[in-house]
């Protein structure tokens, strides 16, 4: 592995002008930031935190993925799901308004030797660093299509999320759903362990619900191939300060920060 990004190196703390925040489908939106500052280092799996200025509720800022560098790097936007109050506040925001953005922050993926043969698993809304992860892949180093096999999994067609993105990129992606209403009736580890048994990638990189995690960093253990993963945690500062967004490592002398030690891991770290 190799080009692991550093945390921090260039952080920023400013104010975004909205340009788009448009509705998805039910509870989905993707709002376009741009600021006077530049993405230029943001690295796939890196994250900002968002705050909505002006507002006296939410104090806190809310982490949120780097879905896709925009605007020649001048801009980002984001992929996001109306959860609780922050989100939904979000979700009102009018283009033109403007909402504090602190980033790119946390560590992102390691990427793989030139075409090294990747598997990418997403679960519902974490889907957001894996598009980022594929374009930067594809356009950006240069890997060829074929070398990369995407695993697309939700609860229903109505939370199937990003599928055109991997497309557009030539990839193969493959789709389960847990009511059967699009792709196949079952987890999406499913695909992933029948994929594995026919020919083992170099990596694999996740993100979605814990469960999924797990299975898959499991699964990775079993047939010896390297796996990263995007964790999730609530989070307060974003960048160290609070301790809040404490994980258990397997190593039981410590505890790891999702914010500054993540928010991607390799899954062997992390005690499930
Ligand atoms: C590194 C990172 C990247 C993220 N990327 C995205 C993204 O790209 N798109 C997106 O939609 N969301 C993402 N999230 C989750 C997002 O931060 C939360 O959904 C958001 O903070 C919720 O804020 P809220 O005020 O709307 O909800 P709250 O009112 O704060 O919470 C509503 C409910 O959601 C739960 N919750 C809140 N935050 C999290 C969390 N991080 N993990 C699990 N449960 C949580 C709460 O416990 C509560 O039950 C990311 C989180 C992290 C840590
Ligand atoms: S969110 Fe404050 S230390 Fe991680």
């Amino acid at each position: 592995m190799k080009d692991k990004v550093q945390p921090n190196g260039h952080m920023f703390l400013e104010k975004g002008q909205v340009l788009w925040n448009k509705r998805l489908s039910s509870s989905y939106y993707k709002i376009g930031l741009k600021w006077s500052g530049s993405f230029y280092d943001a690295k796939p799996g890196q994250f900002v935190m968002l705050r909505i200025e002006d507002r006296i509720a939410p104090l806190l800022r809310r982490p949120f993925s780097i879905y896709r560098v925009i605007e020649d790097k001048k801009g980002l936007e984001i992929l996001y799901r109306v959860v609780g109050e922050c989100t939904s506040i979000l979700s009102g925001i009018m283009d033109g308004e403007s909402v504090d953005i602190l980033g790119p922050l946390g560590n992102g993926f390691s990427l793989p030797e030139k075409n090294g043969k990747v598997f990418i698993v997403a679960g519902g809304i974490g889907v957001a660093p894996l598009v980022f992860l594929s374009s930067y892949l594809v356009v950006e180093k240069g890997f060829a299509a074929s070398s990369i096999k995407v695993f697309l999994g939700a609860r229903s067609k109505e939370d199937l999320l990003c599928r055109d993105d991997f497309l557009s990129l030539g990839l193969e992606v493959a789709i389960t759903t847990d009511d059967g209403s699009v792709g196949e009736t079952c987890m999406i580890t499913s695909p992933v362990e029948l994929a594995l048994k026919k020919a083992r990638p170099d990596v694999i990189y996740a993100c979605g619900p814990s469960g999924m995690m797990k299975c898959l960093a499991d699964m990775a253990e079993d047939y010896g191939v390297a796996c990263q993963i995007s964790m999730e945690t609530v989070m307060a500062c974003g960048f160290g300060a609070c301790l809040g967004c404490a994980v258990e490592s397997k190593d039981e002398s410590k505890y790891l920060h999702v914010c500054k030690d993540g928010p991607v891991f390799d899954s062997r770290d992390i005690r499930f």
